[in-house]
């Protein structure tokens, strides 16, 4: 049997062009300084974040699919879901957990992953399909912040937002988030969440500041983008990756610090930057929750949180919530 994949474009070139534009004439022209982070993944930093995955440093990756490999036979049953559609999908790699588990319990029909990182997504998608013969595999290269409208619709859906990428949008971000979500899906249909959650501040760091320095490379990464699509003549060596705990927000933020005085142009912008000596630039926040917090957050944008997941050590949790 051939594979039965389908992909739609929602982001073009031009798109993406005109969005890294925004993002950076914005970011860069404030203090602080600020990127968005989903200007990491290109081909180059979807690579880089699944390398992070796998360092001992990194704990999310392996506790959350240890929670899943526990709790997606629940999951399958409870929401009863023939299509699982996954936002921010990167290599969907845990996710095939949720996807046997639905096939074991004889509903599923289809998977739609939404990314916008194009090479991870056809990747992903294709060994998917692959792999899962009669499932139809409908991938969206697409922005869960813009374009959420575009999934497609049918009868029993189970959303699944994993990873914790949902501490890296702001806060006010996130509500936003949860609401759209939240008028896209129907009454009953269900939202499976992972969220890191708070902990010792030496266990967070250590997770985002890793002893082989892949988190630094990934950090980088972005200066690489902003230096491919925007001609930008960054010296990504001349930046020092730093990574910080943030009691009162409850984030990890990483940065990249000038290490001198200098002058960055972005032609295609035409702009011109002055870094001073140790002046920082935040490319991510990684917010961390309590399990309690993230259900009164859902709560507020119409979801009622049904099942709560977390390994022994609640390092990380999985919630599943359904629509009201
Ligand atoms: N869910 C996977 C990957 C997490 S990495 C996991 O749990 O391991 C975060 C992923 O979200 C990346 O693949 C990145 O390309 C994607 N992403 C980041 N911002 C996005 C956005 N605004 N819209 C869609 N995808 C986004
Ligand atoms: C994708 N996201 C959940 C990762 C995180 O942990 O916030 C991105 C990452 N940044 C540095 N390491 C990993």
């Amino acid at each position: 049997m051939t594979a039965d994949v389908r992909i739609d474009v929602h982001l073009t070139v031009e798109d993406l062009a005109e969005q890294l534009r925004s993002d950076v004439h914005t970011g860069l022209s404030q203090r602080p300084r600020r990127l968005p982070p989903k200007w990491f993944y290109d081909a180059r930093g979807s690579e880089l974040f699944d390398r992070i995955t796998r360092l001992p440093e990194y704990y999310p990756t392996r506790t959350e699919r240890r929670i899943l490999a526990a709790g997606a036979q629940d999951v399958a049953a409870i929401s009863d879901a023939k299509t699982l559609v996954e936002l921010g999908s990167g290599s969907s790699e845990k996710t095939r957990l949720l996807l046997d588990a639905m096939r074991a319990h004889g509903t599923l029909a289809r998977f739609v992953p939404l990314d916008v990182s194009e090479a991870a997504l056809r990747e992903a998608s294709a060994q998917i399909g692959t792999a899962y013969p009669g499932l139809e595999v409908h991938g969206l290269v697409a922005d869960f912040t813009r374009h959420l409208d575009r999934v497609p619709n049918g009868a029993g859906r189970l959303f699944a937002f994993l990873g914790g990428t949902i501490g890296n949008l702001e806060p006010e971000e996130r509500a936003r988030f949860f609401g759209e979500l939240r008028a896209v899906l129907h009454p009953g249909e269900r939202l499976l969440i992972g969220a890191d959650l708070v902990k010792d501040p030496g266990t967070l760091v250590a997770a985002y500041d890793d002893a082989a320095g892949v988190t630094a490379e990934f950090n980088r990464n972005v200066l690489r983008v902003l230096n491919n699509r925007l001609g930008a003549d960054f010296d990504p060596g001349s930046f020092d990756h730093v990574a910080r705990w943030d009691p009162d927000n409850s984030w990890i933020e990483m940065l990249l610090r000038s290490t001198r005085a200098q002058t960055v142009t972005i032609p295609e912008l035409e702009m011109t930057v002055e870094f001073e000596d140790g002046e920082e630039l935040r490319t991510e926040i990684s917010a961390k929750f309590t399990a309690e917090r993230l259900g009164a957050e859902l709560a507020e944008a119409g979801f009622t949180r049904e099942h709560r997941w977390t390994d022994p050590a609640g390092a990380f949790a999985l919630l599943l919530a359904v629509a009201d």
